[in-house]
């Protein structure tokens, strides 16, 4: 199972990248979970990031590019993984493509979540205050909504364009989206399956 998890922040990506990874044996893999753990490590990839997350701005294509390259090469990933916040842009979406096809192991599946940005809002600050997010404070994650609409959502027209977008809606409690999740992608399963 090779899916990518759409959707603006959050939505619930890495959440239910998390769940259905276990569900799946499959790694979830997060291009801001690698980047977060660079800046604390204090790498100089970390210290090249910092500042961008910090603004709520987008890390270069070709450092998020190489990131997914290498991470996607590993043994654990043979069998498929979630990712999570990549592809972000559209050159990162044909670079994946890319990579894929020469792998002979193109996607299977793209989840577009989304969620009333109210809601988005809620949850992004109520993690500041919990977690202390650098990026949650609120003119933060006013831009990355901002970057989203321009750079990301592009990328739903794209994923629809191949067949391959599956909507689903992020709204309400962690275990009715997982279920959600669970059943868009067996019912395209099996609307493959019948093309
Ligand atoms: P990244 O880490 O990818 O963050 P994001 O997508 O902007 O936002 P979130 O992680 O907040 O959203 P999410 O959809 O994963 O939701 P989550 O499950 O966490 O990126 C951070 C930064 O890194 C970027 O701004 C950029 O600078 C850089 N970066 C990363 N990837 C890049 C790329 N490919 N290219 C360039 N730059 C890149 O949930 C959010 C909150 O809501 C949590 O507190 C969670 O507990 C809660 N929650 C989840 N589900 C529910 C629910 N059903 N009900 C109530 N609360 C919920
Ligand atoms: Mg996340």
């Amino acid at each position: 199972m090779r899916i990518v998890f759409l959707g603006p922040p959050g939505t619930g990506k890495g959440t239910q990248a998390k769940v259905l990874g276990k569900r799946l044996g499959v790694p979830a893999i997060s291009t801001g979970d690698m980047l977060r753990e660079a800046v604390r490590r204090e790498t100089a990839l970390g210290r090249h990031a910092k500042a961008i997350m910090e603004a709520g701005a987008l890390v270069p294509d070709e450092v998020v590019i190489g990131l997914i390259r290498e991470r996607i090469a590993s043994p654990d990933a043979a069998r498929g993984f979630l990712l999570d916040g990549f592809p972000r842009t559209i050159a990162q979406a044909e670079a994946l493509e890319q990579l894929l096809e020469d792998n002979g192991t193109p996607l299977d599946r793209v989840v577009n979540l989304a969620v009333p940005e109210a809601n988005l809002l809620d949850r992004l600050l109520g993690r500041c205050e919990q977690e202390g997010r650098s990026d949650d404070r609120p003119e933060t994650v006013r831009e990355r909504l901002r970057v989203y609409i321009e750079k990301t959502s592009p990328l739903v027209a794209f994923y629809e364009a191949s067949g391959l977008l599956a909507h689903v809606d992020g709204f309400g409690s962690v275990d009715d989206v997982t279920d959600r999740i669970e059943r868009a992608l067996t019912r395209t399963e099996r609307t493959a399956r019948r093309a």
